[in-house]
């Protein structure tokens, strides 16, 4: 396993997460066996928000990790807070935020999140609100470190110049297919394609210049969570690239998928989504080797996209 310091934050994080947003399917012994698998391998980081399976997700680890006997200390726990689907809405407010954190923690069964993410912009939010909120979780030591989710460079810009607290994590979609993070620069100002398009304020080089660790969401999945694109007929090109690189290292497919994210300067995380210990196990071979920069070019083209 890589270890990642991180700027303000946990000095020994696990370059890959286990999210556990699909948590909610497996057993409480099985949630055991999974968190058993992630700490063997090196993964000592766990993802959490409040809406994963509306509080299941954080009430199967609570009991899961309970059960285990494992130390707190031993583990990075972090949640998110400010989807109200329950609601039909997003929501910034200190009450929230702070009811929001009491319950994760009432569920995750501890006394303290390592580090606390806003999850998705409340449109209508108050920074001084959030400002407030944050100091008396980290007062209170219910939340060590602060950061945010699918926030761009703007609104992150207002958010700092208010929080007292560094942010120092900005979780946010990309893998080889999804890889908007990054197109934007490529075909800049090119009107033959749509990756020409800002979606995004530059939010990567953003964080990377005020040193906001990006947690990469969803690494294999096609669309907006549509399914892996790992041996899925729709990216032959792809697999057969991953396939050949990986029998070159000795590792698999998703592994190669992986390491091609870790392998971008920006010193990111990778958050695996699998509850399958074997495909943990497999994902985690990702840190055992550093890609070429031919490799890494390689694998971006074969996923599509085309040198301008
Ligand atoms: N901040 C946000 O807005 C946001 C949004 C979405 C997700 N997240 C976070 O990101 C985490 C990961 O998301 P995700 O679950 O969509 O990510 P993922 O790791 O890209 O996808 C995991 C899914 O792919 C399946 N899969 C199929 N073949 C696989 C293989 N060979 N190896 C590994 N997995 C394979 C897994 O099934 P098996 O279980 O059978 O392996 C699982 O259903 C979530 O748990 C959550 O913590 C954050």
């Amino acid at each position: 396993m890589k270890y990642i310091s991180v700027v303000n934050g946990p000095q020994n994080a696990s370059a890959i997460i286990l999210g556990c947003m699909r948590m909610p399917a497996l057993s409480v012994s099985e949630a055991e066996h999974m968190i058993h698998t992630a700490l063997e391998n090196g993964v000592n980081f766990f993802d959490h928000a409040t809406c994963y399976g509306d509080g299941e997700a954080e009430t199967r680890f609570g009991d899961a990790f309970k059960q285990s006997g494992i130390a707190r200390e031993s583990v990075i726990i972090q949640s998110k807070c400010g989807l109200r689907f329950d609601r039909n809405e997003f929501d910034w407010s200190k009450e929230n935020i702070l009811e929001s954190v009491d319950a994760s923690l009432r569920r995750l069964q501890t006394d303290y999140l390592d580090a606390l993410l806003l999850h998705r912009p409340d449109l209508i939010f108050e920074p001084e609100e959030v400002a407030d909120a944050f100091d008396t979780l980290a007062q209170a030591g219910k939340v060590r470190y602060f950061g945010v989710s699918n926030v761009p460079t703007l609104q992150l810009e207002l958010l700092r110049r208010h929080v007292r607290q560094p942010l120092v994590f900005n979780q946010l979609q990309f893998s080889l297919e999804q890889s908007q993070l990054i197109d934007q620069t490529l075909y800049m100002n090119n009107p033959g394609t749509e990756r020409s398009i800002a979606r995004d304020q530059d939010t990567l080089a953003y964080c990377r210049l005020n040193d906001i660790t990006i947690q990469a969401w969803s690494p294999l999945q096609r669309g907006f969570i549509k399914g892996c694109f790992i041996d899925d007929p729709d990216f032959p090109k792809l697999n057969e690239e991953l396939q050949a690189i990986g029998d070159s290292y000795g590792i698999s497919k998703t592994a190669v998928a992986i390491a091609w994210i870790l392998r971008h300067p920006a010193g990111m995380q990778a958050i695996a989504g699998t509850m399958n210990p074997e495909h943990l196990r497999d994902i985690c071979d990702a840190t055992k080797v550093t890609l070429t920069h031919n490799e890494w070019y390689r694998l971006y083209l074969a996923s599509g996209k085309y040198l301008p």
